[in-house]
């Protein structure tokens, strides 16, 4: 039987889209901890948008609440953000640079209005140096669809296949050297 694996799912969220995504991927993974990235300063309105853009372009990394928990204690961790000028959010970029050698495997979500998804998929790849085993860009549109639901399904579906895949040869050279 599948060993089940133990996910943390991690997100930031500046206005609830990739939220509502995170917490369909916990609830598809059935992910034992989720962990929502939160900040002392609030980024709403109109200088909240335009202090988000800057800090994105610039590579601010901004400071951010002490995570509650240890990405190295789960087998696989979901990490999803927004884009922000082609880039990633920057309070997931300062989750990155501090728990960059924490990772086990890795999945990548990214929300985006339209444009700049797949860039950021290559940056989050870049910034920890891992090949994540499964990858979602969801669109704002295909958010308001319920066409998003299956995206969802087939994402975390390659994350358990892709998972069980590249642990099984571990599992199976460890069976055949025992008693
Ligand atoms: C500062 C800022 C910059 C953005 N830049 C882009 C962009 O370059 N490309 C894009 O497709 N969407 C861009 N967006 C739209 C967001 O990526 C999109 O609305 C996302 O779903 C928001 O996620 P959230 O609701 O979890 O904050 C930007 C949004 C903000 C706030």
């Amino acid at each position: 039987m599948a060993k089940k694996v133990r996910a943390l799912v991690v997100s930031f969220s500046r206005s609830g889209g990739t939220k509502k995504v995170a917490d369909l991927v916990a609830t598809a993974l059935g992910a034992d901890k989720v962990e929502e990235i939160t900040e002392m300063q609030h980024r709403a309105g109109p200088l909240g948008y335009l202090r988000s853009a800057w800090e994105a372009l610039v590579g601010i990394a901004p400071n951010i609440n002490s995570p509650s928990h240890d990405p190295s204690e789960f087998d696989v961790v979901i990490l999803a953000t927004p884009v922000w000028m082609a880039r990633m959010a920057s309070p997931m970029r300062t989750y990155l640079l501090k728990m960059e050698s924490k990772f086990p495997r890795v999945a990548f979500v990214v929300t985006e209005g339209g444009s700049g998804g797949h860039r950021v998929l290559l940056q989050m790849r870049d910034l920890i140096r891992k090949m994540p085993l499964a990858e979602m860009v969801l669109t704002e549109d295909e958010l308001k669809q319920a066409g998003h639901l299956q995206k969802v399904k087939a994402f975390c579906d390659r994350v358990v296949t892709q998972y069980e895949k590249e642990t099984a040869p571990l599992a199976l050279s460890i069976k055949k050297t025992m008693p």
